[in-house]
């Protein structure tokens, strides 16, 4: 993405001695996996523990309703993913953690951002364009509006960094656009979001395509026992050319090997290259090595959530807070939007 002559570190809100905020959010369309562990939340963990920042983490529960009917469904994942926010590390004292839902300026901010939005632009979408083929039968109007709430989601909070991955760049594009847009017309206000490079990892598959994916079927869950975790990591897709235990492989294009890249030492990927490409050890001989350093670094993760998926409500009532205070600072960028646009006279005094 290209830089933006305006620094947001810059903007009129930083400048008055506020810190910058980052803002970023989780559809909750499944189970929390390694590649979202490695790719994203150790990410959001440490940007939460700087004192110079303001962070604000929610699901995006209303994203998910444009792919996922299934009411049940999003009613257990929600928790479980911030749970797995919070097992991870974030303090919820320190940053905004809730649902999209629970703050619902951010719908009326949707409206009044989507009539700074060009149809045009929707329909380019590439995320759009890629849901719309894939389900031709399901192609709502949710599909189109997505960048647009997202807008709402990122804007509410006025947020000057978003930690997302190079997929999302052109949603943040389109935040930036409708920013510049508000801007222009109705006078400066809302800063221009940038995005924040992650770690940069993409965890590959088990089943050897791309990207480990919640809906691909094709994860280690951050939950799963060790004994389930093997489960999955033994009958996974490796080198093809290592038919037999004889036969040597090629690290370099093993799926399993660029996941030991991420989670091993120097020595072991040694070991590992050295073995495989002599056929001097087996795919399961480096798969074990792997599963043990995954169970290793998840430990700490694991027996957290277990504490905290014992203290039953407790998801809940950081959710109920973390509304509280969302709704606060939103409410205030929605009341100041809806004013300058000239929509606010008889609103009242909520
Ligand atoms: N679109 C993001 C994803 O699929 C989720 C999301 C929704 C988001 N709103 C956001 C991410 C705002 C960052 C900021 O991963």
């Amino acid at each position: 993405m290209k830089t933006e002559s305006t620094n947001p570190e810059a903007s009129r809100e930083v400048e008055a001695g506020k810190k910058p905020v980052v803002l970023s959010g989780i559809r909750a369309t499944g189970r929390m996996h390694l590649g979202n562990y490695l790719g994203a939340m150790r990410d959001f963990v440490t940007l939460s523990e700087r004192d110079d920042r303001e962070c604000f983490f929610f699901v995006a529960d209303l994203h998910t309703l444009t792919t996922l009917p299934d009411a049940d469904q999003i009613r257990r994942n929600v928790p479980e993913i911030v749970l797995s926010y919070l097992a991870a590390g974030i303090d919820p004292e320190r940053s905004t953690i809730y649902t999209q839902s629970s703050v619902p300026e951010t719908s009326e901010l949707f409206w009044l951002f989507s009539n700074l939005m060009p149809v045009g632009e929707l329909l380019k979408s590439p995320s759009y364009k890629e849901k719309a083929q894939m389900h031709p039968d399901n192609i709502n109007a949710g599909l189109l509006n997505y960048p647009v709430l997202m807008a709402a989601d990122i804007l509410g909070p006025r947020a000057h960094f978003v930690p997302v991955g190079e997929d999302q760049y052109t949603h943040l594009e389109n935040a930036r656009d409708i920013a510049r847009r508000f801007n222009n017309r109705y006078g400066d206000f809302f800063p221009l979001p940038q995005p924040l490079q992650q770690s940069g990892i993409r965890v590959p598959g088990l089943d050897g395509t791309g990207k480990m994916g919640k809906s691909d079927g094709n994860t280690l869950d951050l939950v799963d026992t060790p004994d389930e975790m093997w489960k999955k990591l033994a009958p996974a897709v490796t080198d093809p050319a290592r038919k037999t235990r004889k036969d040597p492989g090629n690290p370099d294009i093993c799926n399993i090997y660029t996941i030991h890249t991420y989670v091993s030492t120097e020595e072991e990927l040694n070991w590992v290259r050295e073995g495989c490409t002599t056929a001097g050890i087996g795919c399961l001989d480096c798969k074990k090595t792997l599963h043990k350093n995954i169970s290793d670094l998840l430990a700490e993760y694991q027996e957290r959530h277990r504490d905290l998926s014992a203290r039953k409500g407790y998801a809940e009532e950081v959710l109920r807070e973390g509304a509280r205070r969302a709704r606060k600072v939103i409410g205030e960028t929605v009341r100041e939007a809806q004013d300058r646009m000239g929509v606010a006279a008889y609103r009242g005094s909520s």
